[in-house]
């Protein structure tokens, strides 16, 4: 049980002066988008075609309130949870990124290992640029996530090296089936890999920060960055004039893949990119163990329904499966407003990239305790002390009218 506040959390460890001024998850992003390169801050912050997803993803939150009780004594509060026999200290995580090397000196590490010290549950991206081993050793809870590659003998061949590094649980991301149309990538200047160009030194020069801190320090202690994780063998380069990423076609992936997956793969399964209480079915069906339902935060499908709008659906539809979510989470408010309609606990992405971007192992901790503090508040007002307390009674429509 535990009811910490910010105040005595800061006053144990000093804040470095940067964060001082960051309240909220929001707060990291405008501090980012000064930090970053603008190609690599448009491709974490940026969605696909119109937006129209990434919008929604956050009035879906708006769109739902609570229906708080009181004067149910709250001073005693945990939100902790538990998955897969571990227990967590809150019902979030971190969502995985790409190349999350690229915008934080050792991304992958920083946020893995803050996650861990934490309690939290975190993904790391298949693809990454900090070899899937190296996160592993230094956290050994990491979950880590898959695109699959195109053929079965390369499938094979990840998940033996993925089971050899120590993972247990893997997450397979099923809704990439081909490259999202990332229109901000190409007007922003961001390409997989990124080429080599004066405007791209000048963003460089310009973002001296990240150009010291993130980008040669990287250089000089650990070589150029490669895509490290997408196969059992290391992948492309991440600068480069000539070589074309290897995107494989995963187009013809299809429901006996994932039967092979979990055939061979002995940990636990979980299926993340799920919107359709069908496919949750099947996922489950075909072995999963959990499930994410996500719409990618708003980057792959333009005009998917957010997951908060389908999840007590799919919730239902597989009431035997810990269902999660991501896409659109930035306040303790928002972790509650998933629990209630069934998650078992979310994913957030983009702030705790930004968070790590610029600060380091003390911004992705920083963000990290923002989020738990929110929730444990918020907790308090809603009139909960426990998680299992967080159902559907405590929320409904905003605008709905009562006693016309
Ligand atoms: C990677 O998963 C991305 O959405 O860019």
């Amino acid at each position: 049980m535990t009811t910490d506040s910010t105040a005595s959390r800061t006053a144990a460890v000093p804040l470095p002066s940067r964060l001082r001024q960051v309240l909220s998850l929001d707060d990291f992003e405008r501090l980012a988008k000064r930090h970053l390169p603008r190609p690599i801050h448009a491709y974490i912050s940026g969605a696909v075609e119109d937006n129209a997803s990434l919008a929604e993803n956050r009035s879906a939150f708006a769109d739902l309130a609570f229906v708080p009780r009181t004067l149910v004594g709250v001073a005693q509060r945990d939100p902790g949870f538990e998955l897969f026999g571990r227990r967590y200290s809150a019902p979030f995580g971190v969502a995985p990124m790409g190349i999350a090397a690229l915008s934080a000196y050792r991304g992958d590490l920083v946020l893995a290992q803050a996650a861990q010290q934490a309690g939290l549950p975190a993904i790391m991206s298949g693809s990454s640029l900090i070899r899937l081993e190296d996160v592993m050793a230094a956290a050994p809870h990491t979950w880590f996530q898959a695109y699959l590659p195109g053929d079965q003998a390369q499938i094979d061949a990840l998940l033996d090296r993925v089971a050899a590094a120590g993972v247990q649980t893997l997450v397979i991301t099923v809704d990439t089936p081909v490259s999202a149309n990332r229109e901000n990538n190409v007007r922003a200047g961001f390409s997989t890999p990124l080429r080599p160009s004066l405007g791209l030194a000048w963003q460089g020069i310009s973002h001296p920060r990240w150009l010291l801190g993130t980008f040669l320090r990287t250089l000089l202690r650990h070589g150029m960055p490669h895509f490290e994780n997408n196969y059992a063998h290391r992948g492309a380069p991440i600068l480069s004039a000539s070589v074309m990423r290897d995107f494989s076609d995963r187009s013809h992936l299809a429901w006996p893949h994932l039967r092979a997956i979990r055939q061979r793969w002995q940990g636990q399964l979980v299926v993340k990119g799920i919107l359709a209480a069908q496919d949750a079915v099947l996922a489950r069906d075909h072995g999963a163990d959990a499930l994410i339902v996500s719409n990618h935060g708003g980057r792959q499908l333009d005009g998917a329904v957010a997951p908060l709008r389908v999840l007590p659906g799919i919730v239902r539809a597989v009431p035997d499966l810990p269902v999660m979510l991501d896409s659109g989470v930035r306040r303790g408010t928002d972790v509650l407003k998933a629990l209630a309609l069934g998650a078992r606990c979310v994913f957030v992405g983009r702030p705790f990239n930004y968070a790590a971007s610029v600060a380091g192992p003390a911004g992705a901790a920083h963000a990290m305790a923002l989020l738990r503090e929110e929730v444990l508040r918020d907790m308090a007002m809603l009139g909960v002390t426990r998680l299992e307390q967080v159902t559907a009674a405590c929320v409904r429509p905003a605008r709905a009218w009562d006693g016309f």
